[in-house]
């Protein structure tokens, strides 16, 4: 039975280009329940919702690669829904899982064609599609194998996080807490907190020379990078997380060492790979079922949580993929579970954290893990530790 009303998430203004987003730039709307799928559309019951610093890109009246939500409009972002109504000529059908851009809202319509279906794998669940197997890991396995080129033997660092394959192991992380947790959990050889007064020696010691910096953040550490590359090093501009809220850009000092390293700084977007999505999901989902790629979700209970959970990103406050999670008791196709089944920590009321993780699926962990992984998985003979302080 449809509800009489339903809650969604509206822009209510768009934060100044040097301001950081608060709560009240979101309003929460309770609208009466009109939606009717037309012809070729579905109704979805939305249940988990992505958070992610791309929202930011959204919010700006700048075109990006992604169009400005206008003033008033619902906002968007990646989840993860059951279909609970079909128009005519989809091939979507009550009780089918799918992922796609969906509305901040609990219910919104979408075409069948703009969503995907999702067939869950075996040791697989519904919330890996915006983790490891949705957006999150297909950007580090394709910014690592296909941008970065990655080799064993060399040393990967990782901005953001963590970063592993070959050689040495370097990641940067904004607290004590997180970095003992990438060394401890992950393994990596060294992990660097950027807040440190002494960030920028702690680097120079600890990574020396780097063939590969993934870097989420730009800023320091991206020059401090560009400054220790070896010949031919790759700097993958993966995310700007650092100016993406202001409309200065931190200065590069030391950007003329790409002409003298012969090194490359490349931008990419998985928006490039639609075409190769299955190759990037077929790798990553035999790693998922194998347990090889597990997940970490800070997971945020209900829309309530909306309008303040991009601050909890720009803080750094998320310890794991930040999602939040909608509807609990939707019945799906094959399944008595909802497949939230396993979030089984609740802090406060407020958040869900799952805790099976060996490693997270932010982007960077995902890149660390798969680091490693593609290196044992193609065999390539890994060159002897360097030593550290070059
Ligand atoms: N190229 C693509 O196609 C693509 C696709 C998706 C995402 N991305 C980008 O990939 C990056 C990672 O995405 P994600 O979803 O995995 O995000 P995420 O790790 O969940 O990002 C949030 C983390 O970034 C750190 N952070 C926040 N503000 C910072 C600042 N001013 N300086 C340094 N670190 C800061 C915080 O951790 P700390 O505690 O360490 O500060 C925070 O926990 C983002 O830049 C995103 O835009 C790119």
């Amino acid at each position: 039975m449809s509800p009489s009303h339903y809650t969604q998430i509206v822009l209510a203004s768009r934060p100044a280009d040097s301001a950081f987003i608060e709560a009240d730039n979101f309003r929460k709307e309770v609208v009466p329940f009109d939606l009717k799928p037309q012809k070729g559309q579905v109704l979805i019951r939305v249940q988990y919702l992505s958070i992610d610093p791309a929202t930011r890109l959204w919010l700006s009246e700048t075109k990006t690669f992604l169009a400005p939500i206008p003033i008033g409009s619902v906002m968007q972002t990646i989840g993860i829904g059951a279909v609970i109504a079909s128009g005519e000529d989809t091939s979507l059908v009550p009780g089918d899982l799918v992922s796609g851009d969906l509305d901040m809202a609990e219910y919104t319509i979408r075409d069948a064609t703009a969503v995907q279906k999702l067939e869950l794998p075996l040791n697989t669940q519904a919330l890996d599609y915006i983790g490891p197997l949705g957006h999150i890991g297909l950007t580090a396995y394709f910014g690592l194998i296909d941008i970065a080129q990655i080799k064993a033997g060399e040393t990967l660092v990782v901005s953001g996080a963590a970063g592993a394959i070959g050689s040495i192991v370097i990641g940067i992380s904004g607290s004590t807490k997180k970095c003992e947790w990438l060394e401890q959990e992950l393994g990596i050889d060294k992990a660097l907190n950027y807040k440190s007064p002494t960030f920028k020696d702690d680097f120079s010691k600890a990574v020396g020379t780097l063939d590969v910096f993934y870097d989420n953040v730009g800023g320091e550490a991206l020059d401090l990078a560009l400054a220790s590359m070896n010949l031919h090093a790759r700097i993958i501009i993966c995310g700007t997380i650092l100016d993406i809220n202001t409309a200065e850009q931190y200065p590069l000092r030391n950007y003329s060492q790409l002409l003298s390293k012969r090194a490359t700084m490349r931008g990419f977007s998985l928006y490039d790979y639609t075409a190769r999505l299955e190759e990037g999901r077929k790798y990553l989902t035999e790693l998922v079922t194998k347990g090889a790629i597990k997940q970490r979700y800070h997971v945020l209970n209900g829309l309530d949580t909306a309008p303040g959970s991009l601050g909890i990103l720009f803080r750094g406050e998320n310890e794991g993929k930040l999602i939040f999670t909608l509807a609990t008791d939707v019945q799906l196709h094959g399944s008595s579970d909802f497949p939230s089944a396993n979030l089984n920590h609740y802090h406060h009321g407020r958040y869900i954290e799952v805790l099976d993780a060996r490693t997270m699926s932010n982007i960077n962990h995902v890149a660390t893990r798969l680091g490693k992984l593609l290196h044992l998985a193609h065999q390539v003979p890994c060159a002897p530790k360097r030593a550290r302080g070059r």
